[in-house]
């Protein structure tokens, strides 16, 4: 359609509604040139990788509180971290989360690299981590993938073809759609649109910023995506 891009709808969206997370710098302190701790935004993305953020929110607190610089995580004896991220579950993460702490601060000085290419090159920091540090601490405009953004993107684009294989086509959208301006907000956005209007079951479509352009509303169905492989 003509008008806004889909960036500029999802992004005038975000500045009205975006959630209120305790990692994350307002929109208004963001266009102001203002970016967020990359350890704080690093530490709350490996948490919420297969955790819900009200599970996160209290140990995001008490990481933050004990060991307040990644310098601290990494000179802290393995045991306290592992006993600290007891009930997180997902027990990798937390080594992971050690052995990358250690590398950026013997390797990196306690600085985190400011490129997904340089951050990829940690250890235990895979694709999505990479993505999302980049674009959100550094606003480096990378393509940031998660559940949330699958479906978005699948129903946007009303995309038949089944996950995972469907995952690199997915990617290419994301890539088009992510702008110059703004990227670290973008990606946000992407993810709050997902986990608050464009949810699994029951999507509120009438308040999206993407209503007139979505594939998936147009033909009535939009819990049809994404479409999985059969089991
Ligand atoms: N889920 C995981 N990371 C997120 C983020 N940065 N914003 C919103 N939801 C998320």
């Amino acid at each position: 359609a003509d008008g806004p891009t889909h960036a500029e709808r999802l992004l005038a969206w975000y500045d009205r509604h975006h959630r209120e997370l305790p990692w994350r710098i307002s929109p208004t302190a963001a266009k102001a040139g203002i970016r967020p701790d990359p350890y704080r935004i690093w530490l709350s993305e490996v948490m919420l990788q297969q955790t819900t953020v009200q599970a996160v929110k209290p140990y995001f607190a008490k990481f933050l509180e004990r060991w307040p610089k990644v310098t601290d995580l990494a000179a802290a004896p393995s045991d306290d971290v592992m006993a600290a991220w007891a009930g997180l579950g997902y027990y990798a993460r937390a080594r992971n989360l050690k052995k990358c702490a250690e590398a950026v601060a013997a390797d990196h000085g306690g600085v985190f690299p400011d490129t997904e290419k340089g951050l990829r090159a940690l250890p235990g920091i895979g694709d999505y981590t990479s993505a999302a540090v980049a674009a959100i601490a550094f606003n480096r405009q990378s393509a940031v993938m998660d559940g949330n953004v699958e479906r978005v993107i699948s129903r946007l684009y009303a995309i038949d073809a089944p996950l995972p294989g469907s995952k690199p086509v997915m990617k290419a959208k994301v890539v088009e759609l992510t702008p110059s301006d703004r990227p670290g907000d973008f990606a946000q956005a992407m993810m709050d649109l997902g986990a608050t209007i464009c949810t699994p079951k029951r999507p509120a479509c009438a308040l999206c910023p993407f209503r007139d352009d979505c594939l998936a509303l147009a033909g009535d169905d939009p819990e049809r995506f994404p479409v999985k492989a059969a089991k």
